[in-house]
């Protein structure tokens, strides 16, 4: 075991698909073994930074805990919780935003891409990385599971903690990254990562999918002319796509899957990799509808995850309070 507090965050969009759950919750699992303590959050703070329907939100928390369950979150293991619940997150942003400029926030990837869709974005879009620090630095975590895309974020968390440690006295660790480098891609275009955002359904695996829907996304997954399977992510990104998914669910070497698509053409390979899908998803399926259907017990195991974020929260926060001079 190592030492060290691990965080981290997952937007309540429902239900989770394959590359969220392979490319981060697969890894948060495994970390609940690593480190002595370990936090969770559905941060539904920041999902409010683009227009939520209020009835879809509260469903959608509840699908997302239910999924990270089923997916291995131990309770006993990681305290999980929702963001919304432990008001130091809020509190501790504001504080964070007024150590860091408007210049230092407008370059990031979140405001960079997701305001560029209309043109516009609310005062939150452009602030969300300085709430992502107080998540950080509220728990004074010092490991942080992140995709690439999300690098530059926690470098402001850096910076934050080592502004605030100037000015105020050290309190904050730095956190460093734990970075995941597993990319799923869209199954109808491998230039794209698989995102629940794609308009096409067809791209996109849900860790609820059926037998049947999977088996059908991955037949109809765009691949190439040449029917030998090999692996070249640069000349034959589809194909190869394929490739790291079925290494990833049979938790398998890209080398050992390619030797088992030896004499399959990408038809028959396509099976294969529907069967192996089908199999890792399946149990957590079944437990998702399980767990669905009891709202009550959901709903229990967030509000125990959060008692257990406050009671690490609040001494933080006092402590900051009291550095600032409130
Ligand atoms: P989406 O892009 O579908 O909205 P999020 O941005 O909410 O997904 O990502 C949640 C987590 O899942 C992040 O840690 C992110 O890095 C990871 N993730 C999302 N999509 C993929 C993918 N296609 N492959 C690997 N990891 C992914
Ligand atoms: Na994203």
């Amino acid at each position: 075991p190592r030492s060290g507090r691990v965080f981290s965050g997952i937007q309540p969009t429902g239900v989770p698909h394959l590359g969220n759950y392979l490319g981060a919750l697969e890894n948060w699992v495994s970390l609940q073994d690593q480190y002595p303590s370990v936090l969770y959050s559905i941060v539904d703070l920041h999902s409010i930074t683009q227009p939520q329907d209020p009835t879809q939100l509260k469903s959608n928390i509840l699908d997302m805990a239910a999924s990270l369950l089923a997916c291995g979150i131990n309770p006993e293991k990681a305290i999980l919780f929702q963001q919304s619940q432990v008001s130091e997150h809020a509190e501790l942003s504001w504080i964070l935003g007024c150590l860091t400029s408007m210049p230092r926030l407008r370059h990031l990837p979140q405001w960079k891409m997701k305001s560029k869709v209309k043109n516009e974005g609310s005062v939150g879009l452009y602030t969300y990385p300085v709430l992502q620090a107080a998540d950080i630095l509220l728990y004074r975590s010092t490991h942080v599971p992140v995709g690439e895309d999300q690098v530059q974020h926690l470098e402001l968390a850096q910076d934050l903690a080592r502004i605030f440690n100037n000015r105020y006295g050290e309190l904050f660790p730095e956190p460093c990254a734990l970075l995941s480098t597993r990319k799923v891609k869209s199954l109808r275009d491998a230039s794209a990562k698989m995102s629940k955002s794609d308009p096409q359904t067809m791209a996109t695996i849900s860790v609820t999918d059926t037998p049947d829907d999977i088996a059908l996304k991955i037949r109809r997954a765009v691949t190439d002319f040449t029917s030998e399977v090999t692996f070249d992510p640069e000349t034959r990104p589809g194909v190869s796509n394929l490739v790291n998914i079925h290494a990833a669910v049979a938790m398998i070497s890209v080398q050992e899957a390619v030797s088992q698509a030896r004499g399959l053409d990408t038809g028959a390979y396509k099976k294969l990799v529907s069967e192996a899908v089908i199999q890792r998803l399946t149990p957590i399926r079944e437990e998702i509808e399980r767990l669905r259907s009891d709202r009550a017990h959901l709903e229990r195991v967030l509000a125990q995850g959060t008692c257990r974020a406050r009671e690490l929260a609040a001494p933080v926060l006092a402590e900051v309070r009291r550095r600032v001079g409130f």
